[in-house]
């Protein structure tokens, strides 16, 4: 493996009434908080009522930022600045999924700098400061919460990029209690389930060697998630089954699993550049697009990385096949558990077709003209898979 140096300043904070954790959290920043939430999932199901419960007894001064949507928008990042600069905001907190999450660290940066937060999000311009944030998680899918990293979606320009600045963007504290997570409907439970799973596919797929260890983390979270979640999605307020799920979601994109090694990130960013243009859940693009990913590279050359996946996690015997053979078993085992648990396996389920596939591809290169690091692709290459997501 690589030499690497392990850094995640984030304080996490897990479990059952968690929440009362927040008023100490909170007052070590300050007393002006922004309150950033999405489209009203927290008033329905009363986080919203037991956070401002919790922050009235510091007497906390509370503004709101509400509405940040799924695919959250350059747009609402600069609302967020603006109410920063003017009201003096100290803290941020973010309540609700990855998108909420993201929102706020571009909102946290965008608060200490007079630079317009896309040319920061693009790298046209760089930010050496952020307002603290923390975050309170009510869907299990991103990791946001105990990562650097941020999506923001320009729809104007139907670029959608991935950002970060640690250790401005990593989250101050993070409270993820499972019984926050009962009330997301079965939908968003799948395509969290899909997004954790292809965040540790995503790492798995690289090309360092002597990464033991890391293999077997990552082998034993698919597994966990795979074991789990039939079970949850026909019992969804089982606090045991949210629980597993939650950390799970968690581990998989705090950077523990790639100690030493890239991952590929190939099909995140095939599946940014179709939500770009078609505004679709994250978790329903990456369940349709990542085995036909995986078909498309794969060669003689990596398949024994295929091979170790599929024999390890997808229980595939490799007796009197071709490793090869073996490989595309895994591979279609693999589309048959997303299909098993409802999530989508065509871009003809959201009504996409050929006529947006050269642009798509085109949103693939907008940053680079290559991408991916267990093979490098071009754009025919998103073509290609885009065509085989039909
Ligand atoms: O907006 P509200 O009303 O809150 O409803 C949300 C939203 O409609 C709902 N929801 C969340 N918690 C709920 C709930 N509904 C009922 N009860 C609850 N407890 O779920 C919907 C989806 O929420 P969202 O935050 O969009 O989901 P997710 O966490 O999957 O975030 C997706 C975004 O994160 C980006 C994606 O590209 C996408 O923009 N990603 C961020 C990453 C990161 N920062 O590390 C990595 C990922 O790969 C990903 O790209
Ligand atoms: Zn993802």
């Amino acid at each position: 493996m690589d030499n690497f140096t392990y850094y995640n300043p984030t304080k996490l904070i897990f479990g059952k009434g968690q929440l009362d954790a927040l008023p100490d959290q909170v007052k070590q920043y300050g007393k002006k908080v922004l309150l950033v939430y999405g489209g009203g999932s927290i008033k329905r199901n009363g986080i919203y009522d037991s956070v401002m419960a919790k922050l009235a007894e510091i007497n906390a001064v509370v503004f709101e930022l509400p509405g940040v949507e799924p695919n959250p928008r350059i747009s609402t990042v600069r609302k967020g600045v603006e109410i920063c600069k003017n009201e003096g905001i100290e803290i941020i907190l973010a309540v609700g999924g990855g998108s909420t999450i993201d929102c706020t660290k571009a909102i946290a940066v965008g608060a200490k700098t007079e630079i317009d937060m896309w040319d920061i999000i693009t790298k046209k311009e760089s930010a050496h400061d952020a307002l603290p944030f923390g975050t309170v998680l009510t869907i299990s899918a991103t990791g946001s919460e105990m990562n650097s990293g941020s999506v923001i979606t320009n729809w104007e320009l139907n670029e959608k990029h991935g950002w970060g600045i640690a250790p401005y963007t990593f989250p101050r504290f993070s409270i993820l209690d499972p019984v926050h997570t009962f009330s997301v409907p079965k939908d968003q439970t799948i395509y969290g389930i899909v997004d954790m799973m292809s965040h540790v596919l995503e790492h798995y797929f690289h090309l360092e060697t002597n990464t033991k260890v890391q293999d077997r983390f990552c082998e034993s979270i698919l597994i966990t998630v795979m074991e789990t979640a039939p079970k949850l999605l026909a019992d969804l307020e089982n606090y045991e089954l949210r629980e597993t799920i939650m950390l799970s979601g968690t581990l998989a994109l705090n950077n523990m699993l790639n100690m030493g090694f890239r991952g590929d990130w190939a099909t995140h960013n095939l599946e940014h550049a179709v939500s770009a243009v078609h505004d679709i859940p994250h978790g329903g693009g990456l369940a349709i697009l990542f085995p036909n990913w995986m078909k498309h590279v794969l060669d003689e050359e990596n398949v024994g990385r295929f091979k170790q996946l599929v024999e390890r996690v997808f229980r595939v015997d490799a007796n009197g096949k071709s490793d090869h053979e073996v490989a595309i078993e895994g591979i279609n085992k693999l589309r048959e558990f997303w299909n098993s648990i409802g999530a989508p396996s065509k871009l003809s389920d959201y009504g996409i077709d050929e006529s947006s596939i050269e642009l798509m591809a085109d949103k693939t290169v907008v940053a680079r003209p290559e991408y991916g690091v267990f093979k490098k692709l071009t754009k025919q290459d998103s073509i290609a898979i885009f065509k085989a997501s039909l």
